[in-house]
């Protein structure tokens, strides 16, 4: 059987809501035959992307948008996040490991969404925002288990 869901909503860019996006993630994987290491991965993927957009996105400003899509079906989990902040100028230096804007962090959030999920896409427009767009698929040992 295949368990197709489909979750879309908006919350403000509020630090706290980092954790709500951990929640609702973990949810939406729970319908599927994720590992638990599985589940950790994509949760520290999200909180990356969600973090961003809240602190370069809005600059800590708690007044933006964040948009967060989350779709599963019986191969994977689709994860989109997206903000209208300030945006990337340079997406490939942005995505390099190490790389920040701001001296006092590490520049590790791209390179732990890259390699803890299967997918990692990154759109942004500077004045405009990002998109991040974040795959898992369900490994595939429990996939021929089903
Ligand atoms: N949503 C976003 N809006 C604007 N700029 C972003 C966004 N996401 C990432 N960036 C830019 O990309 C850089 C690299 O992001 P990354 O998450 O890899 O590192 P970091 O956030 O600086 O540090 P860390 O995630 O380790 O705390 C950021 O310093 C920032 O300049
Ligand atoms: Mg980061």
């Amino acid at each position: 059987m295949s368990k197709v869901n489909r979750v879309k909503m908006q919350f403000p860019s509020h630090p706290e809501n980092v954790s709500l996006a951990r929640v609702v993630v973990a949810t939406m994987m729970s319908s599927l035959d994720f590992t638990l290491t599985n589940l950790d991965d994509v949760k520290v993927a999200v909180s990356e992307a969600v973090s961003n957009s809240i602190m370069h996105g809005y600059q800590n400003e708690s007044n933006g948008l964040i948009d967060l899509t989350i779709a599963v079906d019986g191969n994977g989990l689709e994860v989109i996040v997206e903000d209208r902040g300030q945006g990337i100028v340079d997406i490939e230096k942005a995505m390099e490991a190490s790389y920040s804007t701001e001296p006092d962090r590490m520049g590790l959030g791209f390179v732990f969404m890259q390699s803890f999920m299967d997918e990692l896409e990154v759109l942004s427009e500077v004045g405009k925002g990002t998109r991040v767009r974040l795959y898992k698929s369900v490994p595939q040992l429990q996939r021929s288990l089903q």
